[in-house]
């Protein structure tokens, strides 16, 4: 089947570079011929779409509108997994919208669960195409999102360490990344993090604490002004040493029926502080450096701070818009020629790197031999650094897509 008009469906949690992928899908379809449309708030309005009046055409005028450098979408999003509405007519209902407003197939950007519903809407005869986005980096190509994400993650967490350093705090950054420490890892590093834990690593405090007391202790001491700062940044899904997240048992769950989190960096910080308060070395090092006062300053402050939603709001970054930008387009064209089902991956020169959504959404995780060579240059990761192996190889010109 021909296709004529192209509704675009951004789904999950919003994020850097999908303005971008919004823009290069449209500019792609009007060249091409196709008329596309903003399908809004995710997946929640597609289940609704039937019962609209209009929908967003983006043509030249409104497309030049949208900014691919803001993040967020301006599809709109929701958290709705179509196969746990409940109701038996779901997809009639969804096929009978599309029906109404002539679209012939869908874009969908988002992450895991998003890809679930497109291999579940593929299957129901609705062709969509995939656009990888999470910021969580989880899945098996590159997503929108997760470069701004790092970067962001780096210049709180690097800005942070001005406020720890005038009152030589402990602070601990918790970030999003609920089963994938990607962002927390290199937003970490990005901003020279002494600490960084992620759920694939379970942490031992004792580990974290040693380092911090070694670190952060000398820094001070050797600073002519006695000021010094240890920066710890933690994935949301940190896993304690039995590998079992914090989950709040009292907080429910969120529209996808993940269980909520129970604050990792409060964790963090009452790990560090029941060791700060134990250790009869701690009074003695507060007393060389001339911070202590009785009642007051026993101990040094550690706080938590979470920048939340603010990691994946505000700007995209330049990396994340040509991306966006590149898998917009290369979607478009993978619908046309009938590749539903499948997630598009990058573009290279004339290329169009797809694959099915089935394989891209299966989940990612740090590959933790990686770690390794920043243990070697002084970073914790909350565990016995393991040795840093290095083996020599000699690269080919590969074919990387970006
Ligand atoms: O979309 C992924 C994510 O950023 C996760 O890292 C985080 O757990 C979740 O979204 C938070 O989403 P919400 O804004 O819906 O609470």
């Amino acid at each position: 089947m021909a296709i004529k008009r192209i509704g675009v469906i951004t789904s999950g949690g919003d994020c850097g570079g999908l303005n971008a992928v919004i823009k290069g899908m449209a500019r792609k379809a009007y060249a091409l011929g196709i008329e596309s449309v903003i399908i809004p708030n995710g997946y929640a309005g597609l289940y609704n779409l039937v019962q609209m009046d209009k929908v967003v055409v983006l043509n030249a005028e409104r497309v030049s509108k949208i900014e691919a450098s803001l993040a967020g979408s301006e599809a709109g999003h929701s958290r709705v997994k179509i196969s746990k509405i409940d109701d038996p007519d779901k997809y009639n209902r969804i096929k009978k919208g599309l029906e109404k407003f002539k679209i012939d197939g869908l874009i969908i950007s988002g992450g895991d669960d998003t890809g679930s519903v497109v291999v579940d809407l593929t299957a129901q005869g609705i062709p969509c195409v995939h656009v990888p986005k999470t910021m969580d980096l989880d899945l098996q190509p590159y997503s929108v999102g997760g470069d701004s994400a790092i970067n962001r993650i780096s210049v709180f967490s690097r800005d942070l360490k001005t406020t720890g350093m005038s009152h030589n705090r402990v602070i601990v950054v918790e970030v999003f990344g609920r089963y994938v420490g990607h962002t927390a890892f290199r937003g970490g590093i990005g901003a020279e993090a002494d600490c960084i834990l992620i759920p694939e690593v379970p942490a031992d405090f004792d580990i974290v604490y040693k380092h911090m007391k070694s670190t952060f202790f000398a820094r001070i001491e050797r600073s002519d002004v006695n000021s010094g700062t240890y920066l710890i940044v933690v994935a949301e899904g940190l896993t304690n040493a039995s590998g079992e997240m914090l989950y709040d048992e009292s907080a429910g769950v969120d529209a996808f029926g993940h269980k909520k989190l129970a604050g990792a960096g409060k964790y963090v910080r009452q790990q560090l502080e029941k060791r700060l308060k134990e250790d009869p070395e701690v009074v003695a090092f507060m007393k060389r450096v001339n911070m202590f006062v009785p009642g007051i300053y026993v101990i040094p402050e550690v706080r938590e701070v979470t920048p939340g939603h603010l990691v994946r709001s505000g700007h995209s970054s330049a990396y994340d818009v040509n991306f966006g930008y590149k898998a917009g387009a290369g979607s478009v064209v993978l619908l046309t020629k009938g590749k539903t089902g499948n997630t598009v991956t990058g573009v290279q020169g004339h290329k169009i790197l797809y694959m099915p959504t089935t394989e891209a959404i299966k989940r990612r995780e740090v590959d933790i031999e990686e770690l390794a060579l920043f243990e070697s240059l002084g970073t914790c990761f909350g565990r016995e650094a393991m040795e840093f192996k290095p083996e020599l190889r000699e690269e080919n010109r590969n074919d990387r897509a970006m």
